[in-house]
């Protein structure tokens, strides 16, 4: 009478042990693919230098950078321009005002709002790489007219610098500005 009992109740604990119910769990560290979950990149990595990361690192400092170099950069950055919806290319170059560069190009979205365009690319990564302090900016677009920045550029490119230069370049001429310039009686960080 007491052996089928027990005989049952090593089965019971069999059926609900996760090994045996083929119900596996993850570890804590791994989340589903495509799920918000917690940083899939081991720690140990994010100590390296970006460059030993595999990261295309673009803060390249390289002595004395002339307009003519940020506009060859913008113009090479384009080449990244994930553009299927506008199919416009553009490229921006930023210079630090220690003498890095950072490019930066348009990214489309299918949602189309949260894309973004290159001068805001490029200033993000600079910002995220402790970069604050910039001189220059040189855009370029595959239109070949004078790729001046939008709005929402104008505006960020203000919060880390009025007198940021801005250079356009259609093909043929270069033309110079400021921020200030594109952006007067801007609203700023001394306005709040
Ligand atoms: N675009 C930029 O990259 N920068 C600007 O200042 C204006 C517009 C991009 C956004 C979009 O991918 C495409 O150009 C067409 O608007």
């Amino acid at each position: 009478m007491a052996r089928p009992v027990v005989m049952l109740f090593l089965l019971l604990i069999l059926a609900f042990s996760p090994a045996f119910s083929g119900c596996t769990t993850a570890p804590a560290h791994q989340s589903a693919p495509g799920s918000a979950g917690t940083d899939p990149v081991p720690h140990a990595a994010m100590s390296l230098p970006a460059s030993d990361r595999g990261i295309q690192y673009t803060g390249i400092s390289t002595g004395q950078i002339t307009d003519e170099d940020l506009i060859r950069y913008s113009i090479e950055a384009q080449d990244y321009s994930y553009s299927p919806y506008s199919h416009l290319k553009v490229g921006a170059a930023l210079l630090t005002t220690d003498g890095k560069v950072y490019t930066g190009t348009n990214v489309e979205n299918a949602a189309y709002g949260p894309s973004n365009c290159a001068e805001r690319t490029a200033v993000f990564k600079a910002v995220s790489e402790g970069n604050r302090n910039f001189s220059a900016i040189a855009i370029t677009s595959s239109a070949g007219g004078f790729a001046y920045p939008c709005g929402p550029c104008r505006q960020v490119l203000y919060e880390f610098g009025p007198d940021i230069r801005v250079i356009v370049f259609n093909g043929t001429l270069k033309r110079m500005t400021t921020v200030r310039e594109l952006l007067p009686d801007a609203f700023g960080p001394a306005d709040l």
